[in-house]
């Protein structure tokens, strides 16, 4: 067997003899999915972490998604293979500055994405994920005004999705808007018969050539119920590794990025500080932990759980 292999069957084993289980994100590295319990999208995660009874979780994604779980199961041990693995969205939403931000419009319902710090959730009224964002903003009453944060781009789309004007926090995610609107298009003209699907956090103009736009998952069920051959897929490249898994007769193209990206496609760096070494390392010694004060939890827990109320 390969180092790979050798490590995911240790790996295997100390989640027996703990009582663990691995939830992962879609855009964590193969070698990690394949030892996941479950691979999903945010909503996902944050239902399966709800509902676990393992004694400990870990959870292969970033951080705000370890916090929800943490906040949704607070008896259970949260470990975290890098606490570094942050998330640029929830850091464009500073507390203090959120804080001053929504005293400016106290009659405002207060929407976070889920991609927050614990501190920013327990300022809000409610908590959505890209795959119930509209449910969300649906359910809340006509005549009320909406604030909408972190992500802008987002934002935008549920403005457009709802006809529901909202006042977005000028926040984004750097690996979405990454994609190139030009060599995009340039890319479609190559492969014309090719649906381009994208992740709404991505930029106007990107969606706007998207026949298809939804969350993680939601572009894995499309492809799944779609006639189509060849995707071109504007999201984090990790998921390319799920749809090729699932749909091995499927063409499955990553969209371009910009010419000055690291990668040909888009990558997180954040999600990608995780590593199979790592996770294996933070399982043995059961470190780093996701340690958040009762009050935080408590406070963050509500408009988290109004989300899952509206999910059922
Ligand atoms: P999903 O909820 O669609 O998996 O999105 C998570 C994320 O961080 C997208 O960048
Ligand atoms: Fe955050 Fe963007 Fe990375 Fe998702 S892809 S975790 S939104 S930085």
């Amino acid at each position: 067997p390969s180092e790979t292999q050798k490590l995911q069957d240790k790996v295997q084993l100390l989640k027996k003899e703990k009582n663990a289980v691995v939830l992962a994100h879609y855009y964590q590295e193969p070698a990690i999915k394949q030892v996941a319990d479950f691979v999903g999208d945010s909503l996902e995660l944050a239902k399966r972490a709800a509902q676990s009874q393992a004694e400990i979780i870990v959870f292969a994604g970033v951080h705000f998604m370890a916090e929800t779980a943490k906040i949704l199961n607070p008896q259970r041990k949260v470990l975290l293979p890098d606490l570094n693995a942050g998330c640029s969205l929830a850091d464009s939403c500073e507390p203090k500055s959120f804080k001053k931000f929504i005293q400016q419009h106290p009659e405002h319902v207060v929407v976070t994405y889920i991609n927050c710090s614990a501190e920013i959730k327990t300022m809000s009224d409610f908590v959505c994920t890209s795959s119930n964002a509209e449910k969300v903003i649906n359910s809340i009453p006509m005549d009320k005004e909406i604030i909408f944060a972190p992500d802008k781009n987002l934002g935008d789309y549920l403005i457009q999705k709802t006809g529901r004007e909202m006042l977005l926090w000028d926040g984004s995610c750097m690996v979405h808007e990454a994609f190139s609107i030009d060599k995009l298009l340039d890319l479609h003209k190559k492969y014309p018969s090719a649906r381009i699907i994208a992740h709404p956090e991505s930029e106007r103009h990107i969606l706007r050539a998207a026949s298809y736009i939804g969350s993680t998952s939601g572009l894995i069920q499309h492809i799944a119920e779609s006639d189509w051959n060849t995707f071109i897929v504007a999201t984090e490249a990790g998921i390319l590794y799920d749809m090729q898994k699932h749909f091995p007769d499927k063409t499955i193209i990553p969209a371009p990025a910009k010419e000055n990206n690291s990668c040909a496609c888009s990558e997180c760096a954040y999600m990608k500080m995780n590593s199979l070494e790592k996770l294996y390392s933070c399982l043995k010694h059961e470190t780093p932990e996701i340690i958040l004060e009762q009050d935080i939890m408590k406070k963050a827990a509500l408009p988290i759980n109004r989300m899952l109320e509206l999910s059922n």
